[in-house]
């Protein structure tokens, strides 16, 4: 779309590429070092998620990084496969030894940075430039041109630098606001200036140092550029880079441009790149931090159990982003929150007793605890008397599962169902699902066999080997569903706690 109409996306069809750095950019996070299992699992994520070009490494680095780009190149993926390289043979030839679909080759154009890193003349990077361009396209392979700090390079001198590129056969040429720099606006004039004078791609690469990679690489689209360099969940050099989720969503749902990524992974590639990487997501996060759909207080609770849009974007559904929305109990939740939530389970309090139940959630809240759902429950059932005196249906008593790489996993699980105690041994595919089919025995020779597991999702809400885990099950009886929660760092125990809080909640009604 060359021509002057860069500058307006009213009735636009452009797809935007999504160019991922996670594994390169993103790896060089202080403090952060994938291992090569989990490169190759972070890379199937990524295809997955439908990125058009995964930036696997740097493979002059190490032989180690050769190794792992090298096998992300031999896993056959849709998406293409880059390498990072200086403006030196030796480093396009490690990214041609592995087999990269792309070679992205990077020089320092600021005077900041050549006269304190490689001190090149300007004449000398232009010479460099077209040479290794050369180079790249000559041993039959696509190139990328970076102008490293490309937005503290004096102007004249970029677009030059760019037109060389473009004239030794460079396939895109990459604007990186290696420092970050920039603001939108001025994104906006040089990458518009940079469109104009050169007819190859653009692509954009901005860091976060302001807060402003978003905006800037929204801003560098608008100029014309057609891909966003990203990394998921921001990580990179310093404050990172462009988050890919925010620089997607705003392009889909703000701009009304297309990419190829397939929204509903976002959630959970943020997730894995969490637990991989350490990071932990701050709740507040767009898109996929864990407020990012939550509802506490009375007035945004009730608008948005009535019609979510009232306090939510609407143009972006936590559906889209595979999220999900949550209403939070706290200091100021109010009654419609609670009929809501009881109403889910089938209770349904009258008033006084629903102000009562409303009263000792925020009093437990100003406590300084954080109110869950089974602590309403908790709370509802005492207020109301419901449950309150009754033995639940089914107690759980002791569970022992074993498993391992020689052992078919196995669980034994002794429960009350009814004041009578049951037992049961069970095998699975592991160890969740022999426990579970321990409970499932249990229930179907003292309850009846109609009540059918449905829903079941683990998730970890905390980062690392030892995350706190939360699972959501869902259970159903004729044509009553009930889901209920369980929270422990043992993820068998939290399965079958949700399990049996699923069928007690059901039994009890
Ligand atoms: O920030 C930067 O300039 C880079 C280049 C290698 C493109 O990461
Ligand atoms: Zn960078």
């Amino acid at each position: 779309m060359k021509g002057g109409d860069a500058h307006s996306d009213k009735g636009n069809t452009r797809t935007i590429e999504v160019f991922d750095t996670t594994l390169r950019d993103g790896e060089q996070t202080p403090g952060i070092s994938f291992t090569n299992e989990q490169k190759l699992t972070i890379a199937r994520q990524l295809e997955k998620l439908g990125v058009d070009i995964i930036e696997a490494g740097y493979p002059i680095s190490s032989k180690d990084e050769r190794e792992i780009v090298k096998l992300i190149c031999e896993e056959g993926l849709s998406a293409k496969i880059c390498g990072l390289a200086r403006v030196l043979t030796q480093d396009i030839d490690a990214c041609i030894d592995c087999g990269v679909d792309l070679i992205h080759i990077f020089v320092p154009s600021s005077r900041i940075q050549r006269e304190h890193t490689t001190k090149m003349s300007e004449e000398a990077v232009k010479e460099q430039t077209y040479e290794m361009t050369k180079y790249v396209k000559d041993h039959g392979f696509s190139c990328m041109f970076s102008a490293m700090d490309a937005t503290r390079t004096r102007q004249d001198f970029l677009v030059d630098l760019f037109k060389t590129a473009e004239e030794a056969g460079a396939d895109i040429l990459n604007v990186p606001d290696t420092v970050g720099v920039s603001e939108p606006f001025s994104i906006f004039e040089l990458v518009g200036e940079i469109y104009r004078a050169v007819n190859v791609p653009i692509s954009i690469h901005c860091h976060n140092d302001f807060g402003l990679a978003v905006a800037n690489s929204l801003a560098a689209v608008k100029a014309g550029a057609s891909e966003v360099q990203v990394s998921v969940n921001g990580l990179g050099e310093r404050a990172g880079n462009a988050d890919l989720a925010e620089t997607v969503m705003s392009l889909n749902s703000i701009y009304g441009l297309k990419t190829n990524i397939k929204t509903e992974y976002l959630f959970e590639t943020a997730k894995l790149i969490e637990r991989f990487s350490g990071v932990q997501i701050p709740i507040t996060k767009p898109i996929v931090g864990e407020n990012a759909f939550s509802h506490e207080s009375g007035i945004h609770a009730h608008g948005v159990i009535e019609k979510s849009d009232t306090f939510e974007p609407g143009i972006m559904t936590p559906e889209m982003v595979g999220h999900r929305r949550r209403i939070v109990l706290g200091k100021h939740t109010g009654r419609h929150s609670i009929e809501n939530k009881l109403s889910e389970i089938g209770m349904f309090p009258p008033k006084e007793q629903l102000d009562e139940i409303l009263e000792r959630v925020k009093a437990l809240s100003v406590s300084g605890k954080k109110v869950t759902d089974d602590d309403l429950f908790t709370i509802a059932e005492v207020v109301t008397g419901e449950v309150a005196g009754h033995e639940r249906v089914i107690t759980l008593k002791e569970l022992s599962v074993m498993t391992g790489n020689n052992l078919i996993p196995t669980a034994s699980l002794k429960a009350v169902v009814r004041g009578k105690e049951c037992t049961s041994a069970q095998m699975g595919v592991g160890p969740v699902d022999a426990a579970l089919k321990a409970v499932q025995e249990i229930i179907g020779d003292e309850i009846g066999g109609d009540i059918e597991l449905r829903d079941f999702r683990i998730e970890a809400i905390t980062g690392g080997s030892d995350a706190l885990a939360e699972v959501i099950v869902g259970v159903k009886k004729g044509d009553r569903v009930v889901t209920a929660r369980g929270a422990r760092d043992d993820i068998v125990m939290a399965s079958i706690e949700a399990f049996i809080n699923a069928v007690n909640r059901l039994l009890q009604e």
